[in-house]
């Protein structure tokens, strides 16, 4: 069976985009696929504004205890903290020494993280694409779904496997990324031009996954659309509409044509409404398995302790090959 990894940051609680973007495909994968998924801590450190110790360890477990109530499962799929396992800040010290100055210096995401910072900019932030290669390599991952916006990281991961491999002997397998269908890109609600994120202007333009149903029909009242009142899906020239018909799509498993002749002729607030109701039945049973874990942390910890345990009984003998290839002295 092939082997998929992905992570995601605790950076924010968990919003429709991560929901309809990673998890729905995330869980799906499991039939097929022997997965791994881990909550990447130490990613979320690099970036200053968003550490506050506190809030990363509440966010840490929001996460987790989030992946379980959308249907990860614990008993065919392996879900773990990033910094239970030393071995992989270990295994990016090693990628560091293979990796170089100038294919990190231009990595998109860090250019645009770094913009306006000067010299501020953490060295962990530069060095968060050779970790991320060092969370997908351990495990012999086959496959990596994520985002477009990760398709340079996973690049890098494979170019600094293969020039290990070339240079110390085979010890990682190559991976490749996936990516979830275009349709599983949610916008925000405010401003449908840009992704709905953690980042986003302002809290309205955001639909968590915990949010109480009243919260979710007004997110979507407001949600921002056109004066043209006809629904009909174009992302360039109708972003809002395109949004929320490619939402209803995705929370109910219809097509997009199908929905735009069920919902022809009809009013933006009447539409609104419908897509509000079907997202609001999509997330119910998530907040209420959330609610009911939430109750019993003691399992979630349980969960990510079993979880640890799986992770390093690949990721360990894996780094431990590492070393040895690079001719460090294994301790007796
Ligand atoms: N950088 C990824 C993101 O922001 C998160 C991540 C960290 C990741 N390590 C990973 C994704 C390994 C896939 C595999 O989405």
């Amino acid at each position: 069976m092939r082997r998929v990894f992905s992570g995601m940051q605790p950076s924010g609680e968990p919003h429709l985009g991560n929901l309809l973007g990673a998890w729905v495909s995330w869980v799906s994968l499991q039939d097929d696929a022997e997965c791994i998924f881990c909550v990447v801590d130490l990613h979320a450190i690099t970036s200053p504004a968003e550490h506050d110790p506190a809030t990363l360890r509440s966010r840490t477990l929001q996460l987790a205890t989030g992946m379980l109530a959308v249907g990860i499962d614990p008993s065919r799929s392996t879900l773990f903290v990033q910094s239970h396992l030393h071995e992989h800040a270990e295994c990016t010290w090693l990628f560091n020494c293979v990796a170089g100055f100038g294919e990190l210096r231009k990595m998109p995401q860090f250019r645009e993280k770094s913009e306006g910072r000067g010299e501020s900019v953490s060295a962990g932030l530069f060095d968060y694409p050779v970790l991320q290669a060092a969370d997908i390599l351990l495990y012999h991952a086959d496959e990596v779904p994520v985002g477009e916006d990760q398709r340079h990281h996973i690049e890098l991961a494979r170019d600094i496997g293969q020039r290990f491999n070339h240079r110390f002997g085979e010890v990682f397998t190559l991976p490749k990324a996936v990516h979830p269908p275009a349709g599983a890109r949610v916008m925000d609600l405010q401003d449908p031009t840009v992704k709905m994120s953690k980042s986003a202007s302002s809290e309205k333009g955001i639909v968590r996954v915990l949010d109480d149903p009243d919260r979710v029909v007004k997110k979507f009242r407001s949600a921002v659309t056109d004066s043209d009142a006809v629904i009909r899906h174009d992302r360039e020239a109708k972003p809002g509409v395109s949004n929320l018909l490619e939402i209803l799509a995705a929370v109910t498993g219809r097509g997009v044509d199908d929905l735009v002749d069920e919902y022809a002729g009809q009013g933006y607030g009447t539409f609104k409404a419908a897509v509000a109701e079907a997202v609001v039945e999509r997330l119910t049973p998530i907040r209420r398995r959330y609610d009911e874990l939430a109750d019993d942390p003691g399992e979630v910890t349980r969960i990510l302790a079993d979880g640890a345990q799986r992770a390093r009984a690949i990721a360990a003998p894996t780094l431990r090959e590492a070393k040895e290839a690079v001719g460090l002295l294994l301790p007796a």
